[in-house]
């Protein structure tokens, strides 16, 4: 298959979802490959993730965050990288609304650290960028053609915004400095290893726990599906057939309502849909459809293998024989798990007499207010120094402006 050939691979976010399954496939399949894995082990990783590769000699795991260029510069360097794939970065939608912050931290930020690594060793032969579908914001319902990779980035939360962002520094470097750059945009992907804060794992650690399913707003809305294997191929043919330069849209045609994935797993798991469902409060802003072009993608050879129902039986299997693969997650079922970053947050509604909602909506705000502000104030400590803060401290008791 191979007409690039890599020769050590950094992949970054490994012990997540996606590029634990990349990685174990391209550590299995190519032995001459070094494979350095480097992931910072956030909430939603689990070096088990990564045990079919643990034993491996062509495979080494780094724990380090991709926001430290001094880590970042050293790992390119002694590790003779030559080719990134670049996955890590914060992905739960719903946390978004919450502390969008990290999103910009992680995925512009830590990005452009990548970048500026590659730009300074100058040794990359090819940047792989994983992008996502919500990039191109929703699709038109009655839409017959999906997006394709010239099609205008329209973003429509937090977390699409900076994957968009992030893009446009990738598309930056390749163009100021010549950084053989691809990019990614995929639809939703599902199976064994996703923290169940996702929808399908989180429906089905539900459904084994024998709660309800919540769905954001009425189920309308549409996703598309690609069971992780296929799109752990998608990435093994675009890192060796993918043309520099290009976008590659990593699609599926067969698109499905979120409440038909809801009964779906229902069905699977012998329960009444009437009464396993329950419709709750809706997100800030709930993406009708992502629909793509994936053409460009199929003239490189690949196309999708797992059928929906064998795909979510496989992964129902996985979820049933590892049911604490991360401990407890109670935390990310809750149907808005964001709500569980808000200090004293118990989210339950004014019946339960515990609290009313604007309770919750101004203990949230102050939250925020106080977490930004944190933050604000430790980028100006980086950049100028401390005697300005606590001037500032000074002045905020003395009622003086502080500039
Ligand atoms: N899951 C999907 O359906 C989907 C669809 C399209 C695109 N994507 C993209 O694919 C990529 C992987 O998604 P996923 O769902 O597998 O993610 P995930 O949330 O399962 O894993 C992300 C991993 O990145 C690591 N990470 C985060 N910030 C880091 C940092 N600063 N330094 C080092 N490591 C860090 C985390 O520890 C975690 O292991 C993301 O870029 C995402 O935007 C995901």
């Amino acid at each position: 298959m191979a007409s690039y050939k890599p020769k050590n691979i950094l992949i970054t976010g490994a012990a997540g979802f996606i590029a634990s399954h990349v990685a174990n496939r391209l550590v299995r399949n190519y032995p001459e490959y070094k494979i350095v894995v480097l992931d910072k082990l956030d909430y939603c990783s689990n070096t088990k993730n990564l045990l079919p590769s643990k034993l491996s000699p062509n495979f080494k795991f780094v724990k380090g965050d991709i926001e430290s260029a001094d880590l970042v510069n050293y790992l390119l360097i002694t590790e003779s990288i030559d080719t990134i794939m670049h996955f890590a970065a914060q992905t739960h939608v719903d946390n978004s609304f919450g502390n969008s912050f990290e999103f910009t931290k992680n995925n512009i930020y830590g990005t452009h650290v990548l970048l500026e690594a590659c730009k300074v060793t100058g040794q990359i032969r090819r940047f792989i960028h994983v992008s996502t579908d919500e990039v191109y914001g929703e699709t038109d319902e009655d839409a017959v053609v999906g997006n394709h990779e010239a099609s205008q980035l329209l973003p429509t939360n937090p977390y699409s915004a900076t994957k968009a962002g992030a893009e446009m520094l990738v598309m930056a470097y390749g163009r100021s400095y010549g950084l053989p750059v691809i990019t990614t945009r995929g639809n939703n992907v599902y199976g064994p290893n996703q923290f169940p804060e996702k929808l399908i794992p989180k429906f089905i650690l539900l459904a084994m726990r024998g709660k309800t399913l919540p769905i954001h707003g009425d189920g309308s809305n549409v996703r598309s599906y690609l069971y992780c294997e296929d799109v752990a191929e998608a990435f093994e043919v675009i890192l060796h057939k993918g043309e520099v330069g290009r976008v590659y849209n990593i699609g599926t045609k067969k698109e499905r309502r979120v409440i038909d994935v809801a009964r779906d797993i229902c069905k699977l798991f012998s329960m009444d849909p009437e009464t396993s469902i329950e419709f709750v409060e809706n997100r800030p802003f709930n993406d009708q459809r992502y629909f793509l072009d994936d053409q460009r993608l199929k003239n490189l050879g690949w196309s999708e293998r797992t059928v929906w129902e064998d795909g979510l039986k496989k992964t129902i299997k996985w979820y049933t024989q590892n049911p604490d693969w991360w401990g407890d997650v109670t935390g990310a079922l809750l149907p808005h798990p964001r709500m569980l970053m808000m200090p004293g947050s118990t989210h339950f509604d004014s019946e339960d007499g515990k609290e009313t909602s604007y309770d919750w909506l101004d203990r949230w705000f102050t939250w925020s207010v106080m977490r930004e502000t944190r933050y604000c104030l430790r980028i100006w400590k980086r950049t100028l120094g401390r005697s300005f803060i606590t001037q500032c401290r000074y002045s905020k008791y003395n009622a003086d402006p502080c500039v």
